[in-house]
């Protein structure tokens, strides 16, 4: 086998480019390289908790991915709602580039000028005054539930440590955001469940009422499920809960590390509901793809965090400051959330039409900005694996539901692309129902 050039892609302000000078490849390398691309070399040494797709992608252009066997993808999962901006958005990776190149990383033993002034930007654009900068949704769960009970103690009920949860919710993987979330099938074989949290129906308001006890420190909600299946309760249930907590003196926290950073079609779902709460969890697009979380608070709610009671090494680190600050330049013009909400509509439209065609296939549209659900009548896997074959890209999620999450920067016509997979995934469905009913 001749030697051969590998083409390398080198990236230069926000678009690729292939390089010439790349370092000639012998034969026996290229072999090499050839095994461990199909996997045949070893077992993989990633611990096996993910059951992934056989597709791997190696780049990604706006809400298109590119995968290692040359096929191209319309992204309607945004790396589960973090990828807002699409892929290799310039202005994110200008950001992150310029940034790299003064300061990666900085610990939080000194002052940070570039996070106070995205503090300031998000408590500007929010109810909050504080904000704890952590490097995931779990985290910045983790900080809200601290937050909830220290809250308690600083005002001298240190007794007052639970925490109101629904049914359905996901919170993150760490021991105490599980616990939170309540799922079993999550908790299962990880010994004792972190104590302190009563799970309730979501939207039932006398359960609620029930749950809350002498030890009650808060409620702790999703606006939107995203995991549990894309279910929103009506809003009248959040004012009720915001009630309840004003009453009894407790914190209502909203989890809004999905439901975040305009994904509803407004910068924060409590906005669209109208119901304000003492604290709000952030993560998954505020940093654009860069890990980074959030967790903002009234001054009020987090009286109790004083220095030393929380802290992180990575938290408000440079590099995903700069990437949360170039993703707030984009969503904090107002045409940003104006387009999420167009797009959201012609996107519902267009389902709502492929649900009266296929009711064999689908079920509903549900919902709210670019946080779509689609209930499947047979299993919501075989449909997440037929837009698949139609190289469109959707998440899972409960209730038998596939999650539509297509960058917020998507255009109509990609809109117009992706609904077009989606029936043709339909057609063959219907098509393969039909015939093993026949066979049947
Ligand atoms: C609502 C909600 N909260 C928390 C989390 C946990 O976030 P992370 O996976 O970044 O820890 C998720 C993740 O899907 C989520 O959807």
């Amino acid at each position: 086998m001749p030697p051969f050039r590998a083409a390398r892609f080198v990236f230069r302000t926000g678009k690729f480019s292939v390089e010439d000078k790349a370092p000639r490849i012998e034969p026996p390398v290229i072999h090499q390289v050839a095994i461990i691309a199909m996997g045949h070399a070893s077992p993989s040494h990633l611990l096996p908790v993910f059951a992934r797709a056989d597709l791997a992608f190696e780049r990604g252009e706006g809400a298109w991915l590119f995968a290692t066997n040359g096929e191209r993808y319309l992204d309607f999962t945004s790396g589960v709602a973090v990828n807002a901006l699409g892929h290799a958005h310039p202005h994110l990776v200008a950001a992150i580039q310029a940034q790299a190149s003064k300061l990666i990383h900085m610990s939080n033993l000194f002052k940070s000028p570039d996070g106070e002034r995205i503090a300031a930007r998000l408590c500007e654009a929010s109810f909050a005054d504080e904000v704890f900068f952590a490097n995931s949704g779990a985290e910045a769960m983790e900080c809200a539930i601290k937050i909830t009970r220290k809250y308690q103690a600083a005002n001298g009920r240190p007794e007052r440590y639970r925490i109101v949860t629904f049914e359905g919710a996901f919170h993150g993987r760490t021991l105490a955001t599980l616990a939170a979330g309540g799922q079993e099938k999550y908790l299962e074989g990880f010994g004792p469940k972190v104590e302190g949290f009563d799970q309730v129906p979501l939207g039932d308001l006398e359960a609620t009422k029930k749950a809350i006890g002498p030890n009650t420190a808060g409620i702790l909600i999703e606006p939107l499920q995203g995991e549990g299946g894309v279910r929103e309760p009506a809003h009248a249930f959040f004012r009720a809960l915001r009630q309840l907590c004003d009453d009894n003196d407790l914190l209502l926290v909203f989890d809004e590390v999905q439901t975040g950073m305009g994904r509803t079609g407004e910068l924060f779902a409590y906005q669209r509901i109208g119901v304000t709460p003492d604290v709000m969890a952030l993560a998954k697009a505020l940093g654009g793809g860069f890990p980074i979380g959030a967790c903002l608070s009234t001054k009020d709610a987090a009286i109790g965090m004083t220095a030393g009671t929380h802290g992180s090494t990575f938290g408000g680190n440079p590099l995903a400051i700069a990437a949360a600050s170039a993703v707030l330049d984009l969503m904090l013009d107002s045409s940003f959330m104006e387009r999420v909400r167009r797009s959201s509509l012609l996107l519902k439209q267009k389902l709502a039409s492929i649900v009266d065609r296929h009711p064999d296939v689908l079920a509903e549209v549900r919902g709210e900005g670019l946080l779509i659900g689609l209930k499947a009548v047979g299993p919501s896997p075989e449909l997440v694996a037929a837009f698949r074959d139609e190289k469109l890209l959707t998440v899972g999620a409960g209730e038998n539901v596939v999650r539509l999450l297509p960058p917020l920067i998507i255009s109509e016509a990609e809109i117009e692309d992706g609904v077009s997979r989606i029936e043709k995934a339909c057609v063959k469905l219907s098509a393969a129902h039909a015939k093993r009913k026949a066979v049947g």
